[in-house]
């Protein structure tokens, strides 16, 4: 029979091994604890939703609802198109209306972790599954909850050491005064017309702000010239975004205005911005995240008239961007080595009753020369080698050498019921 071929894994998506989830892991529990201090409670959600939400949340002619969702239709219900969350704003948005939290308390914070999903071309930095740290302030409109927000992101990124990462900001007005800019800037386009590539042609039939956001050199150098939203803000836009700023200074908030910032999910008005991080290997995908206010977005998916702002962090970039702790892996304490099948099951006894006293232990199977097993310890960098051969079995004896010196030493113990001596011994030697 012919050995069968290994299976990769799907284009796009990839594996996160122990070292990177170690430093993942940093990088969780540090918003956990900011998030607490800022009052937020955690929120977990479906990673499917019915494609309706999103199509409804992000916009029918955005990039992701257009040619990146992950969509099939339900086995059991044909009729139920579902998606794979490609982000979680719309999936907080449907959380707090469905599970009441909007009666409850109409001002909510949450905040979520946890993949996402977007059909995008694969590069590094970029995945078809991402993961994304986020957090959503629901039933405020003021201009306070707004720079909260970005003061966290900024404390943040102190705390877990993504020095380089700017913060761009801007303001892309409400439903009042939105509508003129888009139609000048329509206008503009058209007026430019034979600079712009096709898709830009698109774009300004079907949604004039995302000329703003083609990356095509041609593109740019006409975009560089185009109208900008801050000349068209209405007066209470504009004085929201003047708070917002004058809040940022007050609490030392770096950014640079970014007039021609514009978000790829349609929900945003007011207050948007981007996280631009700067770190080994980020390259063309250094947003580290991005987020804004969206004041109409809870009316459009059937709720009351709720405002809202919030931000996502990509976690893979994010740890790019954010170096490691240097701290190497620690070894196990102990590596409990049984020299013939008969130690095999006192040295998992052991092993239980070191582990039950808090200590990292680990176990060899048996069959391997005693030169062997030293081997391992050594590359696992464990501190002792408990050593369980035939002598020890009859003696009642193990012999523990420490690796580092090897030297040894024999400790009694009750290979039947061993006691505490062993851990608290084990404990001494390796300091902990
Ligand atoms: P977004 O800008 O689409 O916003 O995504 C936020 C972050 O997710 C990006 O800045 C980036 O770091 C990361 N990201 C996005 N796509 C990928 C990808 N294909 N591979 C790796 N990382 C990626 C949102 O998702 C909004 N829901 C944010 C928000 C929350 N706005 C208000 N509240």
């Amino acid at each position: 029979m012919s050995k069968p071929s290994a299976i990769p894994a799907v284009r796009g998506f990839r594996d996160i091994l122990p070292e990177e989830c170690r430093h993942w892991h940093g990088l969780e529990s540090a918003a956990r604890e900011l998030f607490a201090l800022y009052g937020f409670g955690e929120i977990r959600l479906p990673i499917l939703e019915r494609t309706e939400l999103f199509a409804r949340a992000v916009g029918e002619t955005t990039d992701i609802v257009e040619k990146e969702m992950f969509s099939f239709r339900d086995r059991d219900k044909e009729e139920t198109a579902v998606t794979l969350r490609p982000e979680a704003t719309a999936s907080v948005v449907r959380a707090y209306l469905e599970t009441g939290l909007a009666h409850r308390e109409r001002h909510a914070r949450l905040f979520y972790t946890g993949p996402m999903f977007r059909r995008e071309r694969p590069q590094r930095g970029r995945y078809r599954q991402f993961y994304q740290i986020g957090a959503e302030v629901l039933g405020r409109d003021d201009p306070l909850a707004d720079a909260e927000l970005l003061v966290w992101l900024v404390r943040y990124f102190d705390r877990v050491g993504a020095r380089g990462a700017r913060l761009e900001l801007n303001s892309l007005g409400d439903e009042a005064c939105r509508p003129a800019y888009r139609e000048r800037l329509r206008q503009f386009g058209l007026a430019h017309l034979d600079a712009l590539c096709a898709d830009c042609h698109r774009r300004l039939e079907r949604n004039p702000l995302r000329l703003l956001d083609c990356k095509v050199p041609g593109c740019r150098a006409v975009i560089e010239r185009a109208p900008v939203m801050r000349d068209s803000l209405c007066a209470p836009c504009a004085a929201h975004f003047d708070e917002v700023r004058a809040l940022l200074d007050q609490e030392r908030v770096p950014y640079a205005l970014n007039l021609r910032l514009v978000r790829g999910l349609d929900y945003y008005c007011r207050t948007a911005f981007e996280i631009i991080g700067e770190g080994e290997g980020l390259g063309a995908q250094n947003a580290i995240g991005g987020g804004g206010r969206y004041d109409g977005l809870v009316a459009m998916l059937g709720g009351p008239d709720v405002p809202g702002v919030g931000f996502a962090l990509g976690l893979d970039r994010l740890a790019m961007a954010a170096p490691a702790s240097v701290e190497p892996e620690t070894g196990p304490a102990a590596l409990i080595l049984p020299l013939e099948p008969r130690a095999v099951a006192p040295a998992l006894r052991l092993a239980t009753r070191l582990r039950d006293e808090g200590l990292a232990v680990g176990v060899e199977p048996a069959g391997r020369s005693l030169k062997a097993l030293l081997g391992v310890a050594n590359r696992r960098r464990a501190r002792l080698a408990v050593i369980l051969g035939p002598e020890e079995l009859a003696a009642g004896r193990a012999t523990v050498r420490d690796l580092a010196s090897s030297a040894d030493r024999r400790q009694a113990l009750d290979l039947e019921a061993p006691g505490p001596e062993l851990a608290r011994w084990v404990r001494t030697e390796v300091g902990t």
